[in-house]
């Protein structure tokens, strides 16, 4: 029925992707716009009536298009639009139609600054013990039993673990079944992907495979450290033959977008994010934002269109699967919830663990990650296909090797179930990943899994997930509820309590919403305050699960707090919903004058719908989604507030009783990606209910010791007074709102120019100058990093302490490996740019 449904929009997205190949864009010599007109309007008469040229439509995008002219300083579209207001207000030029009022959205492209790889500097192979006799044996009769004879086999050990048996991911169950990728392809949009290389050439995909920063039609790596693609597309589908090692999918088909190895715009990543997407059914995605534990960022409009449109539509209306690398700003302070892309509902956030099970110091932790696998740390890497004709690594690492596991598995899953939704394969990790022996935060959901906000639902396991599918009942269609924006407007207490704010969602609000049962909770809000980097922000459902939706971050000076920012939440898949949710934010470093105010917020619960036969396709997003932002007191009724103590950190705790027999593991690595403050962690549900009455209700109104009629006129009087601050504070709310979402595009600016002090972001030397990130290194703070850093020191397995410098400086010292490290050096310390 769905299907049907979708049949139009299909045969509308395969006509548009007639015009796939835009000509290639050269912003050395051009100024590029991507504009949305409504059908009725021409574009080429539009660009003539702009002097731009006219370029073709902008791929999936429906009445997307693209312009060009020559490089040139204002917005021509803009300006256009400005004048004609002008002109019609002046009564210049009448109201009948013009070529511009079919323009919804314009964009004027610029350069964006590039995104980090999520590769990490491995660390030197440690000497490990001896492999079990009995592992290697099985694993050499899994071997002769598929004909796998590939040379660096038996030294992976994320795929057969014969050293700490079980430390792996658990596929050769589901190839003995013969389920090895046949019919399924991947697509790594990355530095390119070597299609030359006898380990993947079979198995290239060239129409799926596209290079945006060259402009080609294949991906070649072409610089010298284009090799993180090539090396992820080995884990995924490095062919079963006579080179390196197999992929986890060894018969599934490869491809390769090209985009971290040069300039490109919102327009070039677009096209990248759902190139071909009724051929590439999966994407791979080990890259985002900087991991600099101070970075805010989220895909442009243009981008976020592009996924939800291959999710509506890609893979035969199915949803393009999306991988996502978690982040390797861990040692940072960094969180997967300040990356738009990690914590977007339609992609799989996958973080790393080491092959002893442990939590490397990289892999950064949030409420979006939904699941971890195997990766670099311990005193070993992942081995997998190189760059070059017959060439292997033994040390790609990072939440960058990690992801592409994943996509393998995933590959696995889809031969099997061809007609899982985007949906289902999310279930079907949240249903089969296993928890696993390591102190976190591990708590206990609706479903009776288990989750951190470390590992996620745990770690995946290829023969669970593709054991479960095979029965698997499909998802009825997606179904939303969201809350109207509740305005809090308080000062956020400078002492150790919390603001709290809740709303009450009931059975009848999710009945007219069609709506049966929790997967994702997405949160967008308001916070004004000095010093971002001292909030924090949790989220406790009806049922008491808590998700720690922001984390602290010592490095993140940025004076403005969150702006209309959306976190998002796995941790309460398969909750009814209904019920109060509560919202605490608070300021975890007080005393530092940094101090603000907790402005407003919006929930939004997306899960699976009662009547299938209702459900409706979400619109894709729109250019003024946020109309009803500026509406004061909505439903103020369902908003209260608060005063509650919260803990600062997710509660790391042992194992919980589900595993009595199990020792707890000796040296808890108590990191949680961040050195968690060894103070007492209280826990937030049982506060937050315990102290209700330390709320913000007025004391007995004062008589005055006058008579009622006079305390009457003083009331009057007062509540007029009252009622004129009020309507004034309302004025500059609104006011401020408008100043604050007006200079939205220069906050942007400063955020990705706080990420690094790049020479080639020439075009961006305006907003830079603009920037005054003027560092505060107040004592107490710093006092408070010292501790962390202790912590750091004390908790960590030893070996792992060099890795923690940030800047791979001691790293560097201590191993000076050449080449192939200071790569990725650089891409943790310079401007490089990939993880
Ligand atoms: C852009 O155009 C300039 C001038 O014609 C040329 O030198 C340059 O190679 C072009 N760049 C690309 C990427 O095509
Ligand atoms: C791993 O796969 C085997 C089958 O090959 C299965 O018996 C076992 O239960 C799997 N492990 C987990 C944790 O599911
Ligand atoms: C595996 O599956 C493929 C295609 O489905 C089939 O051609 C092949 O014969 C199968 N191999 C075995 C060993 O069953
Ligand atoms: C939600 O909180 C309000 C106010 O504290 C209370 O009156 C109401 O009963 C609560 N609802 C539920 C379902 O607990």
């Amino acid at each position: 029925m769905r299907l049907l449904n979708l049949w139009p929009l299909l045969s509308a997205a395969t006509l548009a992707t007639a015009g796939q190949h835009l000509p290639p864009r050269n912003y050395t010599t051009h100024d590029y716009y991507a504009v949305h007109i409504s059908p009725s309007t021409s574009p080429s008469e539009l660009a003539s009536h702009l002097g731009l040229t006219y370029e073709g439509p902008l791929s999936s995008l429906a009445e997307h298009h693209v312009f060009k002219a020559p490089k040139h300083e204002n917005d021509i579209v803009d300006d256009a639009q400005q004048d004609l207001k002008r002109r019609r207000r002046k009564r210049e030029v009448g109201l009948e139609s013009h070529p511009l009022d079919g323009v919804r959205f314009t964009q004027k492209q610029k350069i964006k600054p590039r995104h980090w790889k999520r590769s990490v500097i491995p660390e030197l192979p440690k000497r490990a013990g001896p492999p079990v006799t009995e592992a290697i044996k099985a694993q050499r009769e899994v071997a002769k039993q598929l004909g796998i004879h590939d040379p660096i086999f038996e030294e992976q050990w994320h795929i057969f673990n014969v050293k700490t048996p079980g430390n792996d991911i658990n596929v050769t169950g589901v190839w003995t079944q013969n389920i090895t990728g046949k019919g399924v392809t991947a697509c790594v949009v990355d530095d390119g992907l070597d299609y030359d290389s006898a380990d993947l050439k079979a198995n290239f995909f060239a129409e799926g495979s596209h290079d945006y920063n060259d402009h080609e039609n294949l991906p070649t790596p072409k610089l010298s450290d284009d090799r993180h693609g090539t090396r992820c597309a080995g884990e995924i589908a490095a062919g079963r033959n006579d080179a390196c090692g197999v992929g986890l999918a060894y018969d599934a088909k490869i491809s390769g977008v090209r985009i971290l190895s040069g300039d490109i715009t919102d327009i070039d990543e677009a096209l990248a994010i759902n190139y071909m997407m009724q051929k590439n059914f999966i994407y791979s995605c080990s890259w985002g934002p900087p991991d600099d534990g101070k970075t805010m960022q989220a895909p442009g409009i243009l981008i976020e269109k592009a996924m939800v449109t291959a999710v509506q539509q890609g893979r035969g209306g199915k949803g393009s699967i999306y991988v996502f690398a978690a982040g390797n700003g861990a040692a940072s302070d960094d969180n997967c919830n300040f990356d738009g892309y990690t914590n977007s509902i339609y992609s799989i956030t996958v973080g790393a663990i080491d092959k002893n099970n442990q939590h490397p110091y990289y892999s950064e932790a949030c409420s979006a990650q939904l699941v971890v696998t195997y990766s670099s740390g311990g005193g070993d890497a992942i081995h997998t296909t190189d760059v070059g004709a017959n060439k292997c690594t033994s040390s790609h690492g990072g939440t960058s090797a990690a992801g592409p596991i994943g996509v393998g598995v995933y590959a696995l899953l889809l031969e099997a179930r061809p007609d899982l939704t985007w949906r289902d394969v999310q279930w079907l990790t949240v249903l089969t990943a296993v928890q696993f022996d390591q102190p976190s935060d591990w708590a206990k959901t609706s479903l009776d899994r288990m989750y951190s906000h470390q590992f996620g639902y745990g770690k995946l396991d290829a023969w669970a997930i593709v054991e479960k599918a095979k029965d698997w009942k499909l998802v009825k269609p997606q179904a939303w509820f969201w809350s109207p924006w509740l305005h809090v407007k308080k000062e956020i207490p400078e002492t150790d309590h919390g603001l709290a704010s809740v709303f009450e969602v009931t059975a009848d609000m999710l009945k007219e919403a069609n709506f049966e049962r929790v997967e994702h909770i997405t949160l967008t809000m308001n916070v004004e305050h000095n010093r971002r980097g001292d909030l924090m922000v949790q989220l406790i459902s009806p049922t008491g699960m808590v998700s720690h939706l922001s984390t602290a971050r010592r490095d993140d000076e940025a004076p403005y707090g969150y702006i209309d920012w959306t976190f998002m939440s796995v941790a309460h898949w398969g909750e009814s919903g209904i019920g109060n949710w509560t919202v605490i934010v608070k300021d975890v470093i007080t005393g530092n004058l940094k101090k603000g105010v907790f402005v407003d917020w919006k929930l939004r619960l997306w899960g699976e719908s009662i009547d299938a036969s209702k459900a409706k396709l979400l619109p894709i997003p729109g250019e003024h989604d946020d109309d009803d932002h500026d509406k004061i007191d909505d439903h103020p009724a369902h908003t209260t507030v608060v005063s509650v103590p919260a803990g600062t950190k997710p509660t790391i705790t042992a194992i919980p009783s589900d595993h009595p027999d199990r020792p707890v593991n000796q040296k808890p690595s108590q990191t949680l990606a961040n050195g968690a403050q060894k103070s007492a962690v209280t826990s937030p549900s049982a506060t937050a209910s315990s102290s209700p009455a330390e709320n913000f209700l007025p004391n007995p109104f004062p008589t005055f010791g006058v008579s009622k009629r006079t305390q009457i006129w003083i009331y009057g009087a007062l509540s007029l007074i009252v009622v004129f601050i009020a309507a004034l504070g309302t004025y500059l709310f609104v006011a401020r709102r408008k100043r604050l979402r007006d200079s939205r595009d220069s906050y942007e600016f400063e955020v990705l120019d706080d990420v690094e002090d790049r020479e080639d972001t020439g075009m961006l030397g305006a907003a830079a100058g603009r920037k005054k990130r003027a560092r505060r290194g107040g004592e107490l703070y710093d006092a408070f990093a010292g501790e962390s850093d202790e912590d750091l020191i004390s908790d960590e397995e030893g070996d792992e302490g060099p890795y923690r410098d940030r800047d791979g400086g001691r790293y560097n010292e201590k191993f000076d490996e050449g080449e192939e490290e200071s790569e990725d050096g650089a891409s943790s310390g310079s401007s490089a740019g990939k993880r």
